[in-house]
């Protein structure tokens, strides 16, 4: 595995890769790897000859008063996690390396990054578009891979890889859960012991919207969202940001639930910002 912690020499690599013909699979994260960015890199290396991993805690993407500081950072418990893995290359810049001095280009991505969770975390998607577009120039990948846990996440990179053509592949992979259903998230860490207990509402509320979609033939959304804030209120630590019912392809709020769609929620839980997502995109099976 190749530790590279500056640009030229990641794009050297990739330039000579690319043109030995190898294909390159690269899956972004911030670290403070879980089994979900596991099973990216698994994806990766079974389509790709050459897998790439990004380690990089993007400034850009966290507001003022968010957890820049305390998120969590492991790089040695990374590599350890990566290297049975046999991930190829892991790049690890540093924030001058990436941003140096008078940087000032940003990625305005509209709309589709102020909603949702885009509508607390003003310029979040921004940063994110940024950071991933200067990721993508670096590594110069096929293919790109993605969690359908940041379902907004991957709306904007697909938008964002369409609209600045970039020739990549991005591929949305599932969401991988802890045994009572709460998505794996870096965030996860902060919970306390009664605040992890309180955290599976989030997909049993999830399981609940599909029940009603699904099983109760319910298409009005104000009604499964109404459903699902009632179970989540009445666990006092979880306090609801938003529950929508979404167009799956462009994240427009729907009212009349027609496939495909997403039901999409941000909780707090302490200072624990949390969210989830399931995709209907049929009324019998959901993702
Ligand atoms: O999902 C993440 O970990 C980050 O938003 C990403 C895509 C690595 C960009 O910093």
């Amino acid at each position: 595995m190749q530790t590279i912690r500056a640009i030229k020499e990641m794009q050297a690599l990739s330039t000579r890769l690319r043109s030995e013909g190898k294909s390159i699979g690269f899956v972004p994260t911030m670290g403070a790897l879980h089994e979900g960015h596991l099973s990216l890199l698994r994806r990766s290396k079974d389509e790709n000859v050459f897998t790439a991993v990004s380690i990089f805690v993007n400034p850009t993407q966290f507001g003022p008063q968010e957890d820049f500081n305390k998120y969590p950072r492991d790089l040695d418990g990374d590599l350890d996690k990566l290297s049975p893995l046999k991930v190829d290359a892991v790049f690890f810049p540093d924030a001058g390396e990436m941003y140096p001095e008078g940087f000032s280009t940003s990625i305005q991505i509209g709309h589709i990054g102020e909603i949702l969770c885009g509508a607390s975390r003003p310029g979040h998607f921004n940063g994110v578009a940024t950071v991933v577009s200067k990721l993508f120039n670096i590594v110069m990948p096929h293919r790109a891979y993605f969690g359908q846990k940041d379902f907004q996440q991957t709306a904007v990179i697909r938008k964002l890889v369409r609209e600045l053509n970039f020739d990549i592949d991005v591929n949305v992979c599932p969401t991988v859960r802890e045994t009572d259903g709460l998505a794996m998230s870096s965030r996860n860490a902060y919970l306390t012991k009664e605040q992890r207990k309180a955290a599976a509402i989030l997909f049993r509320s999830l399981m609940l919207g599909k029940d009603l979609v699904v099983s109760g033939r319910i298409s009005d959304a104000r009604r499964v969202k109404s459903g699902m804030m009632g179970l989540i209120e009445g666990e006092p630590l979880v306090g609801v940001e938003y529950v929508e019912v979404v167009d799956a392809e462009n994240l427009a709020e729907i009212r009349e639930i027609k496939t495909p769609a997403a039901i999409c929620l941000a909780v707090r839980i302490g200072d624990t910002r949390l969210i989830d997502n399931i995709i209907i995109d049929n009324m019998e099976k959901l993702v």
